[in-house]
């Protein structure tokens, strides 16, 4: 028996190669202050097990979920969205329930591209992107996420690359930014929009990240555009509410688009477990714990950030929980070296390197790594001594 041809291209997975980093390094004793993967480490809103207590009980007898989300739940992602963003997202075709967006991302090309179109996505970013348009029988296509262009898509190169290549039916645009933190400005999500309605392709916006940043707020592409109907945006409660165990988000766009995503989703699943959906719909009606998520991140970037800047390191870390350091030698043996860094106290931090997160050639990403906040605020100092001690023994960088 052997795996499918696309699957082998897969068999690795970057974040389960990390993890294997770190299991030996523990293995030899090491206490790895872990700021590899990014899964928060708080719990999740107390009002969101409260809501799923609520709703074991209320749909107790409710069978299978409805495919495209309860209505409970859709009204309050609708009345969110307004009071977020100020955009009316109608319920009844404009918004689809997804189990997170991860699932979502993935499958999307599946339910508006055929084989052999192709996907724009960053050469840098989250592994999805690429998996989905490849499971899909579609062809990648990169544009350049770089440090001089402050990790920020071209739009004239986006431009050259869709005339060039007709075969571009959707691109993917993610910001806040994973892994670069990187926030997108008004002006390039209406060039974007501009852009994907001359030349006729689907924008998918990747926003599990607004809810994450420091003073300024994030938008999301939907206050730019009137008419939706070649826009699709992914939003999910994972980062928003600690909720990555609960598995729940949502699709909004054009009615179109979230119709064929819809009818494409009888085929794949049976809907969002109820009261997943009714935690979520308490989850979506609070701001106060997401305040609170804020806070905490704010006051871990603070601490690195001090730590990083004294050991005279290049990094961003304008949002989301993320910073993206440079580093001056791979970003692989950065990496490896920082799991064991204080030896004699057998101690060490991990981290992402930046190769893992390249989806087009890893050496633009190999300068880098990612740190995501989710250790402790207590782990966060005892990381951000070991990073100036150590800088001083110029061990680092
Ligand atoms: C850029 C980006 N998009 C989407 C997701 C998916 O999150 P979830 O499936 O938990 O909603 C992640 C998770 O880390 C992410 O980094």
């Amino acid at each position: 028996m052997e795996a499918s041809i696309r699957m082998k291209e897969f068999m690795t997975y970057a974040f389960a190669e990390v993890d294997r980093a770190r299991d030996e390094a523990q293995a030899k004793g090491f206490r790895i202050i872990d700021f590899g993967v990014g899964d928060p480490t708080d719990p999740l809103y107390k009002g969101a097990i409260k809501g799923l207590q609520i709703g074991a009980e209320k749909y107790a007898r409710s069978g299978y979920p409805s495919y495209i989300g309860l209505r409970d739940f859709r009204v309050a992602a609708s009345e969110w969205l307004e009071r977020r963003f100020g955009v009316n997202a109608d319920p009844e075709t404009q918004i689809t329930a997804t189990a997170g967006s991860k699932e979502a991302i993935f499958h999307f090309p599946f339910s508006v591209l055929n084989q052999n179109d192709a996907v724009l996505m960053p050469s840098i970013g989250y592994p999805p992107y690429k998996a989905g348009t490849v499971f899909a029988g579609c062809k990648p296509v990169f544009y350049s996420l770089t440090e001089e262009n402050n990790f920020l898509p071209q739009i004239d190169e986006i431009e050259n690359v869709l005339e060039k290549n007709r075969k571009i039916r959707l691109v993917w645009i993610n910001y806040p930014n994973n892994p670069t933190t990187v926030m997108a400005s008004k002006d390039f999500y209406r060039s974007i929009i501009e852009l994907a309605q001359k030349h006729n392709v689907i924008v998918a916006s990747d926003e599990a990240y607004t809810e994450m940043y420091e003073k300024e707020k994030p938008h999301s592409i939907l206050e730019f555009a009137d008419d939706w109907s070649n826009i699709v945006v992914f939003q999910s409660l994972s980062k928003r509410s600690n909720a990555t165990g609960l598995r729940v988000g949502f699709a909004v766009g054009g009615k179109k688009i979230i119709n064929y995503y819809r009818k494409f989703r009888t085929q794949l699943d049976s809907g969002v477990a109820n009261a997943i959906q009714e935690a979520a719909v308490y989850a979506l009606r609070d701001e106060g714990h997401v305040a609170e998520m804020r806070q905490s991140y704010n006051a871990k970037r603070k601490v690195m950030k001090s730590a990083l800047k004294s050991a005279g390191f290049k990094f961003w870390a304008d949002a989301t929980f993320y910073m993206w350091v440079k580093v001056r030698s791979g970003s692989v043996q950065f990496a490896k070296r920082m799991l064991t860094l204080d030896t004699a106290r057998k101690r060490g931090i991990n981290v992402t390197p930046g190769r893992m997160v390249s989806l087009a050639n890893p050496a633009d990403a190999d300068p880098y790594v990612r740190l995501a906040l989710v250790p402790s605020m207590e782990d966060t100092k005892l990381a951000a001594e070991m990073l100036k001690e150590y800088s001083e023994h110029k061990v680092l960088r």
